[in-house]
């Protein structure tokens, strides 16, 4: 029976294959405010501006590639049973190889009817006022926006709290329900954050620090993991 490990990502995973994070210096919120286009309230008021904001992050996801980091995660399924809990909406841990990925903020490659959050499509292009989903209603991003529920939460749950092994990456673990995962995590699992920044760490007990950008952290973390077994 293999050990389970779980796994929480964010933004910071995909720093290196050149998508920006959120709060860093230069990040996506110091360009936009929140509340103009990842909120329903900025979607009732300007549609387009959210429209523009989901097109031109699509468009450059479409140009990047995963990096070190997404495929040293992909290689701990040779030993591992693995889970990865991601706040991201790129695709590029399933493009690095994972198979379980559970996407807790929704997915840019995916659209669904304003009507029926069910109703979801596949999305590589933009998309444009006056697109249908197909029960007719206007297409939107397939994403979480603030203010809005996390049902992907409930599938999350279970994974740490069964986990072995728990890893946080690149995450400043400020956007709940994600950050409260950690509190799931059972005492005697083994648990690393991973992260260059002093970023400020969790009350969990049997927590190691590796001060660390992803693609050199996560990759010294998983030949440790590899060699263990
Ligand atoms: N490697 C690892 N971590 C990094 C790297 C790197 N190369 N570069 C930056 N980081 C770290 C930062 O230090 C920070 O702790 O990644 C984290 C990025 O934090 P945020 O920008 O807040 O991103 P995230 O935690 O994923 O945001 C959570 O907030 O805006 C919402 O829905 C959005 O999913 C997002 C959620």
């Amino acid at each position: 029976m293999k050990k389970k490990i779980a796994v929480l990502t964010g933004a910071g995973i995909s720093a290196e294959s050149g998508i920006k994070t959120f709060r860093d210096s230069g990040g996506l919120w110091e360009e936009h405010r929140i509340e103009d286009v990842a909120s329903p309230e900025g979607w009732r008021r300007n549609p387009q501006l959210v429209l523009d904001f989901y097109n031109q992050r699509r468009r450059q996801l479409l140009q990047v590639a995963p990096n070190r980091a997404h495929y040293a995660l992909a290689e701990l399924e040779s030993k591992y049973s693995v889970t990865i809990i991601t706040q991201n909406v790129d695709d590029l841990h399933e493009r690095a190889g994972s198979t379980q990925v559970i996407h807790l903020h929704g997915e840019l490659l995916k659209a669904r009817s304003v009507l029926n959050e069910h109703c979801i499509v596949p999305c590589h292009s933009d998309i444009k006022l006056g697109d249908k989903a197909p029960d007719g209603a206007q297409l939107r991003p397939h994403i979480v926006w603030f203010g809005e529920a996390v049902p992907e939460i409930e599938n999350a749950i279970p994974k740490v709290r069964e986990a072995d092994i728990f890893i946080i990456i690149g995450t400043s673990l400020v956007v709940y329900p994600a950050a409260g995962l950690v509190n799931y995590a059972r005492y005697e699992a083994r648990k690393w954050l991973i992260d260059p920044n002093d970023t400020p760490m969790p009350l969990v007990p049997n927590l190691r620090f590796i001060q660390q950008k992803a693609t050199v952290g996560v990759d010294m973390l998983v030949k440790q993991l590899l060699a263990d077994v």
